[in-house]
């Protein structure tokens, strides 16, 4: 038995905050040499995406790490790439408690924080004391907008992040997914889509210029998309050359949790129930990109088979957030021995 599975029964019987909160504070253990507790993935094939040479194809997923404040801890449970954020421009406190639900039968959790995070400059100075970054780790950072910036002027708060974040991140992903800020989800939509990635493009491209060094961009969207919109959003991605697509988010559906215990909570849902959805975007995605733009599969993957899954369906790396709660951090090691 590992430390985790010891220590999840307790967890669980805490409010899932406080349980959360707790679970990062004892990772800055793990950066004072105790990763040795958790047992280290086989080695695996390396793979070259976005011109990034990830160790293994196992990330964590943006939300656990909203502030960069336990990267070093999260590198030692042996993730390929760590994904930190969404940060938004301003610090901001997200949505009132309770915020965070656990759904144990069906393997799922609803959240609707709604960014809460300490603001991009906090989020900056922590990834300038880690030594993940600095010693070459694979660190995505995710960024957003604040909850009271309208949709009109979302672009500012994103390139205020993106010029902030870009001399410190491998890759940048922008979010445009999250269901816990209102409005979030319409700068899918088509026009909004295109606006905003011209514009996040031409900085990208002028702050390569400036910094010497292209850093790739991802796109990271929902689940709850219907096919239409998926062939929509991913002309879009070819048309404006995005590095990547991170697919999915959580989801607004409730269909695989009906009649459980916090069901109707207001938010997004993750993990088992999650799994499916995004599994079939992922295949819408592969289908119209062929091979053209890589991506990220993420929702639901509690172990290698449900990370085959994905990568059946036609991600190239996996990320995962849920699975890492219920599973504990031996599901990275797991993942990567299926993988190989
Ligand atoms: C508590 C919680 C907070 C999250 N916060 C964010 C976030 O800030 N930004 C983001 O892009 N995704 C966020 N996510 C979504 C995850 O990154 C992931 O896309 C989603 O949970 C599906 O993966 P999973 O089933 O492995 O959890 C969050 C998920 C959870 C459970």
């Amino acid at each position: 038995m590992d430390l985790y599975s010891l220590s999840k029964p307790i967890l669980f019987k805490l409010d899932p905050e406080n349980a959360h909160d707790l679970t990062l504070k004892s990772l800055k253990w793990l950066e004072r040499g105790a990763g040795a507790l958790f047992p280290k993935p086989a080695p695996c094939q390396i793979r070259q995406l976005m011109g990034l040479s990830f160790p293994n194809p196992v990330g964590l997923a943006a939300g656990l790490d909203k502030n960069g404040a336990y990267i070093d801890g999260l590198a030692a449970l042996g993730f390929g790439f760590i994904e930190i954020g969404t940060v938004t421009p301003r610090p901001q406190p997200g949505n009132p408690k309770p915020r965070l639900f656990r759904l144990p039968e069906a393997e799922g959790i609803i959240n609707r924080f709604g960014f809460n995070n300490l603001g991009v400059d906090a989020l900056v100075s922590n990834v300038r004391n880690s030594r993940f970054y600095q010693k070459g780790g694979i660190l995505g950072i995710n960024i957003g907008k604040n909850f009271d910036t309208p949709n009109e002027r979302a672009v500012d708060d994103y390139l205020i992040c993106l010029r902030k974040v870009y001399a410190h991140a491998s890759y940048i992903t922008v979010n445009i997914s999250s269901p816990n800020t209102k409005n979030l989800r319409q700068l899918q939509d088509k026009d909004a889509l295109a606006g905003l990635l011209e514009t996040l493009k031409l900085e990208q491209a002028e702050l390569a210029q400036t910094h010497g060094r292209y850093v790739p961009m991802a796109l990271k969207i929902a689940p709850d998309l219907e096919s239409e919109q998926i062939a929509e959003i991913t002309d879009l991605l070819l048309q404006h050359e995005i590095d990547a697509v991170i697919a999915t988010n959580t989801t607004l559906a409730r269909e695989a949790v009906v009649g459980l215990k916090h069901a109707e909570e207001t938010g997004g849902l993750s993990g088992a129930p999650v799994k499916s959805k995004s599994t079939q975007v992922i295949r819408h995605l592969s289908m119209h990109l062929q091979g053209r733009i890589p991506i990220m599969g993420v929702g639901g993957i509690l172990s290698g088979k449900d990370a085959q899954e994905k990568i059946e369906a036609g991600a190239s790396l996996v990320q995962v957030y849920s699975g890492l709660i219920y599973r504990g951090p031996r599901v990275v090691g797991e993942i990567c021995s299926t993988l190989g």
